[in-house]
């Protein structure tokens, strides 16, 4: 057993488990809460997740978590084997909904699939990150992230940041 599938479960009132077909329309619309439409969200959401839509220079070795509060979906995370920038994972997507940020929901989204990464064998992974986007690049720094390029930031080895105790605080 992993790590990661240690970290898999309830937690307080939340339950983090890997995606399911169902899962997509609520991700679709925490996706569309900051950017693009539902129907936009759905469609390459389920694209990605069946590897029909590949971003450049991705493996086909992909996952998602959730994480599930009172049967609804709060969160989200994927990510893929890559090739891009000498990188050997990308993050594709992390998002919480408004109501739920400042929880420590999108940390402990992002420690699954950091430990989904050492697992695979990714260690250096790289995220694009609009330049005007604070809060997300003020979260990737906080986890270890340095800038790579414009638009792009990247964990030189993963496997530091997953090993932080500030991945095991607990959800109040
Ligand atoms: C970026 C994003 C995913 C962060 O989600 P989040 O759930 O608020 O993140 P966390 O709660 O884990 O961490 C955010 C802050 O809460 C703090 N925090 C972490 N655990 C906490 C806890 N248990 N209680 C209170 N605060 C906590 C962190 O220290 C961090 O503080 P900071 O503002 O100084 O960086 C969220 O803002 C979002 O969905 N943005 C829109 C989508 C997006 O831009 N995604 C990235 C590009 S794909």
């Amino acid at each position: 057993m992993t790590s990661a599938t240690l970290r898999l479960g309830k937690l307080g009132e939340e339950t983090y488990r890997p995606v399911r077909a169902s899962d997509i329309p609520a991700m679709a619309q925490i996706r569309a809460a900051d950017w693009g439409n539902e129907e936009y969200w759905r469609r390459r959401i389920a694209e990605y997740l069946n590897r029909k839509m590949g971003p450049k220079e991705a493996l086909r070795s992909r996952t998602s978590f959730v994480c599930v509060r009172e049967e609804r979906i709060v969160g989200l995370v994927a990510g893929h084997l890559t090739r891009r920038f000498d990188c050997e994972g990308e993050l594709e997507w992390i998002s919480v909904r408004q109501e739920c940020r400042g929880k420590g929901v999108a940390s402990r989204l992002f420690l699954l699939l950091a430990e989904w990464f050492i697992a695979h064998g990714a260690h250096r992974v790289c995220v694009d990150v609009d330049p005007a986007n604070e809060a997300a690049r003020r979260f990737y720094e906080r986890h270890g992230a340095v800038d790579l390029r414009r638009h792009w930031m990247v964990w030189k080895d993963i496997q530091i940041y997953s090993q932080n105790s500030f991945f095991n605080r607990r959800p109040e």
